[in-house]
């Protein structure tokens, strides 16, 4: 039987506009947007994205149900994750913003915002445009509202419970259940290993080809846990141009570059100041610092494995100092 669960919350959205598209408000913000642009505005000041870049953001914010920390939609506009509630804030981790104290904050329970989130995900994404594909595979996110993407926004996040292939948990993608091989990894070897479990172990023992299971990635800048020890989650994920949030950690996260090149940029995550240019080639290993925020550029389809320590605790060992921001002092 399927079990349809019926939010709670009322989401404040108001008749289309002259373009086709709702206005919502939340709290103190309101959101609303034209045929390119999408328009923000607090009651001290207000601010204007492209609605690709905008679209992108919200869909891994909803995706992602608010990620770990701080999901940046750019310098000004984004979110930090309390873990049962969620700040919407315009110009907090902005320095110019800050000393002219324009920025604004509010702390709104998750489902509120969440509901709100994908009512104007849904609302705002055309039909064809794909907020989670590369550029070269997605339509126009542009011009006065036609249609919806429903299957796109929706689409099914990998999180495996114990790992990709095990009986029961999240499977391998293959032609037949919809995930060809992306035209950048053409030469990835398809072939699987071979498990031979004892007799009783079968549900015990398992193994996929990993690389093979990314070339059929039909998203960017998506990572899925394919395997979980714990709070140990391996994420791996497809890069193609630009990461669209810069993500501002509260945690240590680490990066293994497992083919082609990706270039982060890494600045202070309170107040945007620059800190690195990283760039990664395959092979390469990096630990980003809990105290940072990042943004990612892959000039081509890229396999990078982002490892997740996915502890409650860790936030607030870090906020009081009980842990250092960095993995390992030199
Ligand atoms: C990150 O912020 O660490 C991150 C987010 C999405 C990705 C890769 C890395 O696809
Ligand atoms: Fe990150």
């Amino acid at each position: 039987m399927a079990v349809e669960t019926i939010p709670s919350v009322q989401v404040d959205a108001s008749e289309p506009n002259e373009h086709g598209y709702r206005t919502f408000r939340l709290g103190e913000f309101e959101f609303s947007r034209n045929e390119y642009f999408v328009y923000v505005r607090w009651p001290t000041g207000s601010h204007v994205m492209s609605a690709d870049s905008f679209l992108k953001a919200l869909q891994r914010d909803v995706a992602w149900q608010f990620f770990y920390g701080i999901v940046n939609f750019d310098g000004v506009i984004g979110t930090v994750n309390h873990y049962g509630t969620v700040d919407l804030f315009a110009g907090r981790y902005n320095d110019a913003y800050r000393k002219a104290e324009l920025d604004h904050l509010e702390n709104f329970p998750t489902e509120l915002i969440g509901e709100t989130f994908k009512s104007m995900l849904d609302d705002w994404t055309n039909e064809g445009f794909d907020p989670f594909a590369s550029p070269t595979e997605t339509g126009s996110a542009f011009g006065p509202k036609h249609g919806d993407n429903r299957k796109a926004i929706t689409r099914h996040r990998v999180t495996a419970q114990r790992m990709v292939s095990v009986p029961g948990d999240e499977q391998v993608r293959t032609d037949e259940n919809g995930f060809p091989i992306n035209r950048h990894f053409l030469d990835v070897a398809q072939d699987e290993p071979e498990v031979h479990p004892e007799p009783g172990f079968e549900s015990e023992v398992a193994a996929f080809n990993l690389f093979a299971y990314l070339s059929r990635s039909d998203v960017t800048w998506n990572p899925s846990v394919v395997a979980a020890c714990k709070d140990s989650l391996a994420c791996p994920t497809t890069e193609e141009y630009i990461l669209p949030i810069i993500h501002g950690n509260d945690r240590v996260e680490w990066f293994v570059q497992l083919s082609d090149e990706i270039w982060w940029n890494v600045e202070d995550r309170d107040t945007g100041t620059a800190r690195a240019n990283v760039v990664m080639k395959p092979g390469d290993v990096a630990s980003m610092p809990a105290d940072i925020r990042h943004q990612g550029y892959a000039p081509k389809r890229s396999m990078l494995l982002v490892w997740e320590n996915a502890s409650p605790d860790l936030p607030e060992l870090l906020s009081s100092g009980k842990l250092p921001p960095v993995a390992v002092d030199f």
